[in-house]
């Protein structure tokens, strides 16, 4: 039997750097589906149609507010229903925020996602 297909997932990736890391990730070849973090589904989808145009059916938009606990765990259920229970690469892209004093933090996803994603590869766009 094969290993389960590799699956990635990038908050925050319907615009700006998150976009280019779902392009990355697509361009590389690294996973084999990459779910597109959204706040609003439909920019999300929408995005997500255009790169399967380019990339074929690999991106799929998930409604995800890293903010919102309910929002994370549909979110969290959702990618575990659909990836056999496993996250084989986490961009945690929208989970940073820059304080007054210039110093980053990142915002804790839930801990399904904890769970679901090995160690060997947590990507945070964080220093
Ligand atoms: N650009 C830089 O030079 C730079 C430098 C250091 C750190 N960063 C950090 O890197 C990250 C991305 O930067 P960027 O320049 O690409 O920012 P951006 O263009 O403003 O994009 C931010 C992305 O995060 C999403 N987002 C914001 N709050 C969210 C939330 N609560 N839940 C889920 N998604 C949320 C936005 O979704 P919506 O479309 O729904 O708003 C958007 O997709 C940010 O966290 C930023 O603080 C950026």
């Amino acid at each position: 039997m094969g290993e389960s297909p590799q699956v990635a997932l990038v908050t925050g990736g319907n615009r700006g750097i998150g976009l280019e890391a779902v392009r990355i990730l697509l361009v590389e070849k690294l996973p084999h589906k990459v779910f597109l973090g959204c706040r609003d589904l439909k920019a999300g989808q929408a995005q997500a149609k255009l790169l399967c145009e380019s990339f074929g059916d690999r991106v799929e938009a998930l409604e995800l507010d890293v903010a919102d606990s309910e929002s994370l765990r549909k979110a969290a259920e959702l990618v575990a229903e659909k990836s056999g229970g496993h996250l084989d690469i986490l961009v945690n892209n929208a989970g940073i925020l820059l304080e007054g004093d210039g110093k980053h933090f990142a915002m804790e996803l839930h801990p399904l996602f904890a769970q679901m994603t090995p160690r060997r590869l947590l990507a945070r766009l964080s220093r």
